[in-house]
């Protein structure tokens, strides 16, 4: 379990919430590229690293109430590097409170702090750069940022951190400045087949990345294939020389002043088939940094449920074979349970046979069915109800259909009815 830790100051009260700014101290690891080879490839090691985000802009409940900004330890630990990143208005961190409320909540924050070598800057050491990936254990949100270190006036008390061969400052830290970031507030999405789905992604760049150009990817990843959806190249400077490259789906559009003005490079998915399963990579290219989100998208769709009779009179001596048809439903994960309740019972009960499933059919437009045959023993009291119930990831509840056993003596009615026609005949000419 990493730990955040939060720590407020220059706390002013608005309203029943509070806006001010924060520390944010996240646990992290450094991953980066060891020595040799593992037998699976390359060996990564892992060291711990603390990040802390200078004074971000927060607004809170009166619930995290501390007021004192981080404090480096005096002494500086030589294992354990200290990242600070310093405070800059245009690269904010959307949603950032998740953060702060993951430490109530008891979810994990995963975060990883690894070299980045931007493009064409392959052999220069100043600045360094460095690439962090946020994500939340269970919420949608996730952030991969790049950090610049800062240039630090060295002088022969300037200390260096061992591992890294980088200057560090006064009070032992890192210094760094978030320079790009993409990130989304879906990680994983499920919509319904036919459905629209939005798929989020933005940036943010830092105010000396303004004038670059910006390339926008979008790809979806599926059963180990891989497929371009749409490519868009565009100034940020000017968004009329735009050009979309390329694009897979003619519904598939970006609005390139949405993305100049406000660094929202979403699409929006219509009808949604099944074939648009699968991961969706993000990425986004501005000068010579590059970074990408992935998002996971599950198409579903319920399965309609009926029966084959709508009513089932018993034979005397064969059984009766009852039908449940589950149709066009998806994913294929369906399950099918036959149950019984008794016309003296409240509570249904699980038929002794489950009947027989028959394979399962898949349709053109990928959805699939599938029945289950039941063979009704001709013993099943009359009054007893038969239910079929289907239960689907798409569904909250399973679904049930029943039909209820009408006995098999419809010759008994006709002799009483005929038995009162002759008697009423009888009295009639009795009275006459
Ligand atoms: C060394 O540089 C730091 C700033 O990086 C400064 O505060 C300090 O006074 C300098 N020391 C000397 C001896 O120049
Ligand atoms: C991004 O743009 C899409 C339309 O392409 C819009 O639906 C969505 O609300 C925008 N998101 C944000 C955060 O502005």
């Amino acid at each position: 379990m990493m730990m955040i830790e939060v720590i407020l100051f220059g706390f002013f009260q608005t309203c029943a919430c509070a806006a001010g700014v924060a520390d944010v101290v996240l646990s992290c690891n450094l991953v980066e590229e060891g020595a040799g080879m593992g037998r699976m490839g390359p060996a990564f090691a892992r060291s711990p690293a603390t990040l802390v985000f200078r004074d971000v802009a927060v607004t809170l409940d009166e619930s995290l109430e501390a007021l004192t900004p981080f404090v480096p330890p005096s002494v500086p630990d030589p294992d354990h590097i200290l990242f600070e990143a310093k405070a800059v208005s245009s690269v904010e961190i959307p949603h950032i409170e998740v953060l702060l409320h993951a430490d109530c909540n008891d979810q994990e924050v995963m975060c990883e702090i690894s070299h980045y070598t931007p493009h064409g800057s392959e052999g220069s050491s100043s600045p360094a750069y460095f690439m962090v990936s946020l994500d939340v254990e269970g919420v949608q949100f996730s952030t991969s940022l790049i950090l610049q270190t800062l240039v630090i006036e060295k002088n022969h008390t300037t200390l260096v951190q061992p591992k890294l061969g980088l200057p560090l400052s006064q009070a032992g830290t890192l210094l760094t400045e978030v320079i790009f970031m993409v990130f989304s507030h879906i990680t994983s999405v499920s919509a319904p087949l036919r459905g629209d789905v939005l798929l989020h992604c933005g940036f943010k760049q830092h105010e000396t990345l303004l004038m670059q150009e910006v390339s926008i990817e979008w790809r979806l990843q599926h059963r180990g294939k891989g497929r371009r959806m749409l490519e868009m190249r565009t100034g940020m400077d000017n968004a009329d020389g735009n050009t979309v490259v390329y694009s897979d789906r003619r519904d598939l559009r970006m609005d390139a002043t949405q993305v100049v003005s406000e660094g929202n490079v979403s699409v929006t998915l219509n009808k949604l088939k099944v074939s648009d399963e699968g991961t969706y990579i993000c990425t986004v290219s501005i000068g010579r940094f590059h970074a990408q989100q992935v998002i996971k998208l599950h198409v579903h769709q319920p399965p309609s449920v009926s029966l084959s009779e709508e009513k089932l009179v018993l034979k005397t001596e064969s059984p009766q074979t009852l039908s449940c048809h589950c149709s066009k439903y998806y994913p294929l994960d369906a399950q099918m349970e036959w149950f019984y309740l008794s016309p003296t019972a409240t509570e249904h009960v699980v038929f002794p046979n489950q009947g027989s499933l028959s394979s399962h059919r898949q349709h053109a437009d990928g959805t699939f069915s599938l029945s289950s045959h039941l063979a009704v023993p001709p013993t099943v009291s009359p009054g007893t109800k038969i239910i079929c119930m289907v239960s689907h990831p798409a569904l909250d509840t399973p679904l049930s259909v029943s039909v209820v056993v009408q006995s098999p003596q419809p010759d008994s009615y006709q002799w009483i009815l005929g038995f009162l026609i002759i008697t009423v005949i009888f009295f009639y000419q009795v009275m006459k």
